[in-house]
């Protein structure tokens, strides 16, 4: 089987960073493309502050910081990919985005590397399908954050090679990840099952139920969730959340997929969650306090 040494990632935000950083964790080479330098550096801050936290708590040395830090190499240039044995991307949840990237990459990157997406909810195949390696091509879903979530759902698509998937399975088990094999059906086992109950968080403020906090609160200390529906919505971003509902909408057409009313208000006025400073709760203060405004 190929080795992989070194691996890209491509899109360096929520998700892309941690996938970074554990890669380079666990001894890959890795190159980060952003699309330029602020994006960059605000990629390169959060690595850098969760290096130094892991030094502080003692979980790691200031020798493995280094070390891990030197192994990543940042780039807005699709070039500097060329040489990567996998290449995953992370950049926004959108289809139109994504296959104008692979055209690039595609082009670029050596024929025998394999290329892997962390999209939440497109079915990977729609991907594989417009590059010149369907066969090489699989899913690798993280979860946020990605240094800390135990979980890669690794998806075959009907295209994927048994080579690709091995590599995948193996790969995701070399960062000590509990790599589960799911088919190619949108949004996979977590999302098929997590968005509908975040949807139903927010109809059920719609309706008065309860109010933001009741709702948190009342999931953290009746099911024993470690985070309220809410303040997960939040957390995973109310933008990516919106395009998973309207690729899962789109593929099963079944109400409850479908964006709240209350949701699709959220993203008009530019409130995405914590990425923001204002979802559900407005972080702007020393801790979260709901937000007035809807
Ligand atoms: N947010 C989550 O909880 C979560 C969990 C698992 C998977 N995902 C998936 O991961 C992907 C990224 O989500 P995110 O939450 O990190 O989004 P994000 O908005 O935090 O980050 C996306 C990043 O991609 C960059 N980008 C856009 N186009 C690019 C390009 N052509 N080249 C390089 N960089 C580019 C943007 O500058 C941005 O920094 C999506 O497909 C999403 O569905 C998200």
């Amino acid at each position: 089987m190929a080795e992989i040494k070194r691996v890209g990632v491509i899109g360096g935000g929520l998700m892309g960073h941690g996938i970074a950083q554990v890669s380079a964790t666990a001894g890959y080479d890795v190159v980060l493309r952003e699309v330029d330098q602020g994006a960059i550096d605000k990629c390169m801050g959060k690595i850098q502050k969760q290096l130094a936290r892991a030094v502080e708590k003692g979980k790691s040395t200031q020798e493995d910081a280094d070390a891990i830090l030197a192994r990543i190499t940042t780039t807005s240039d699709y070039g500097e990919l060329a040489d990567c044995d996998l290449v995953i991307e992370a950049i926004s949840e959108s289809l139109p985005a994504k296959l104008e990237m692979w055209k690039e990459v595609d082009a670029i990157v050596k024929p025998e590397a394999f290329f892997a997406s962390n999209t939440s909810s497109l079915a990977i195949i729609d991907q594989a399908a417009q590059t010149s390696r369907p066969e090489r091509f699989l899913g690798l879903h993280y979860f946020n954050p990605a240094q800390v979530m135990k979980l890669v759902e690794v998806i075959r698509a009907v295209t994927t090679s048994d080579e690709a998937f091995e590599a995948g399975l193996e790969f995701a088990r070399s960062q000590k990840k509990l790599a589960i094999p799911t088919k190619d059906k949108a949004g996979f086992i977590v999302n098929r099952l997590l968005v509908p109950y975040m949807l139903d968080a927010i109809r059920a403020y719609e309706e008065g139920v309860g109010s933001v906090d009741e709702i948190d609160d009342a999931m953290k200390a009746g099911a024993g969730h470690p985070m309220g529906p809410l303040t997960l919505a939040d957390f995973v971003g109310l933008d990516t959340m919106g395009s998973i509902c309207d690729v899962l909408f789109d593929e099963f057409r079944e109400r409850r997929f479908a964006q709240p009313p209350t949701l699709r208000k959220m993203l008009s006025a530019g409130w995405y969650g914590r990425k923001t400073g204002k979802g559900f709760y407005d972080y702007s203060g020393e801790s979260p306090v709901p937000n007035p405004g809807i």
